[in-house]
C-alpha cells in the first residue's frame, strides 16, 4: 500500500509503527513533513496506518508487512521503501516484543524469539540503509531500547539483554556511522501506556508503577515519540552514540 503526497527532509523507516511507541513515532515524523514507511509484522494494519498518516499528514507514506524475526524479508521492504516514499534519510527501531520467561522455563526457542526482533533485526536494517543515510545529510537512527537495559528483572533476561545488547551496538555503529556523518542514539522509555505494557497493568495492583516514579504517572507513547523527533533533528545534530532515558524520573528513583 503507498500513499502520495508532498514530502519534505527525506523519509524515515518506523519499524513496529502500527502501535504503541512506534505509532506514535510514525505521527510525530508524518506530522513534521517527513515521508513515513511503516513496517510492522501485521501488514494490514501497517497498510491502514500508512494510509491515515497520508490522509492526515499529506505526506507519502507505505505500509509493509514483515517479520523481523528473520532478517530475510529486509532487502525486499528496503527496495519498496525506496520506490514508495523515495530517499531515506533515518531509521525508528521500535518494533519489539516483552514475552516474559524466566530463567527457568527459558529455551533458546524463547530466547531468540525476542532477541531476534528486539535487537537482531537493527544492525541488518542499518546494513541494508547505510548509503541512503549516508547520502542524507542529516542521517539519523533511533533504536528504541528500555529502562530495563539497567534494572535486572528476573521475569524476563531475554528483554533485559536485548534492551542492554541495544545500547552496546549503538556505541559500536555509532563510532562505524559517524565516517558517513550518521548518528544513531538509544531512546530508553519507563513505563509507557501502550499495549505491550497493558497486561502488566492489568494484573498488578493500581499505582505500583507510579509510586515509584517521581512524575508520578505513567508515561504516554506521544512523549516518546518527541525525544525521537529531537534526536532524529538538526537540534541534535552533536548527540551520537548515548541513551536518553525517558522515564519520568525512574530509574533515578529511591522511593519505594
Ligand atoms: N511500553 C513500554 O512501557 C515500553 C517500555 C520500554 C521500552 N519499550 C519498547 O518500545 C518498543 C515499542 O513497544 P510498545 O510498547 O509500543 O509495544 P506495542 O506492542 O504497542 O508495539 C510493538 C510493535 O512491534 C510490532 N512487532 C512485534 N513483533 C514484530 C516482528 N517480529 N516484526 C515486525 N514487527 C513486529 C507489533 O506488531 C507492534 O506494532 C519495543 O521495543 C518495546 O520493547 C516499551
Amino acid at each position: 500500500m503507498e500513499n502520495s503526497g508532498s514530502g519534505g527532509r527525506r523519509g524515515v523507516i518506523v519499524t513496529g509503527g502500527v502501535s504503541g511507541i512506534g505509532g506514535a513515532c510514525a505521527g510525530v515524523l508524518a506530522a513534521e513533513g517527513r515521508a513515513v514507511a511503516v513496517w510492522d509484522i501485521d501488514a494490514a494494519r501497517a497498510a491502514a496506518a500508512a494510509a491515515e498518516l497520508a490522509a492526515r499528514h499529506g505526506v507519502r507514506t507505505v505500509g509493509i508487512g514483515i517479520d523481523l524475526c528473520s532478517t530475510d524479508g529486509i532487502a525486499a521492504a528496503v527496495a519498496r521503501t525506496r520506490e514508495t516514499i523515495g530517499a531515506i534519510g533515518a531509521l525508528v527501531h521500535a518494533a519489539g516484543v516483552s514475552s516474559p520467561v524466566p530463567l527457568d522455563d527459558l529455551t533458546p526457542a524463547a530466547w531468540d524469539a525476542v532477541l531476534n526482533v528486539n535487537l537482531r533485526a537493527l544492525p541488518f536494517i542499518v546494513q541494508a540503509i547505510r548509503a541512503d543515510l549516508a547520502a542524507a545529510s542529516d542521517g539519523a537512527v533511533v533504536g528504541i531500547a528500555s529502562i530495563n537495559a539497567t534494572l535486572g528483572n528476573a521475569a524476563n533476561p531475554a528483554y533485559t539483554a536485548s534492551k542492554g545488547g541495544m545500547l552496546s551496538l549503538v556505541r559500536s555503529l555509532a563510532d562505524d556511522l559517524a565516517a558517513d556523518g550518521v548518528r544513531i542514539n538509544a531512546v530508553s522509555p519507563g513505563q509507557i501506556r501502550t499495549p505491550m505494557l497493558q497486561p502488566v497493568l492489568d494484573i498488578l495492583p493500581p499505582g505500583v508503577f507510579e509510586r515509584r516514579i517521581l512524575l508520578g504517572r505513567l508515561g504516554e507513547p506521544v512523549e516518546i515519540a518527541r525525544a525521537v523527533r529531537f534526536l532524529l533533528s538538526a537540534d541534535a545534530s552533536y548527540i551520537t552514540a548515548t541513551e536518553l532515558v525517558v522515564d519520568g524520573g525512574n530509574i533515578s528513583s529511591q522511593r519505594m
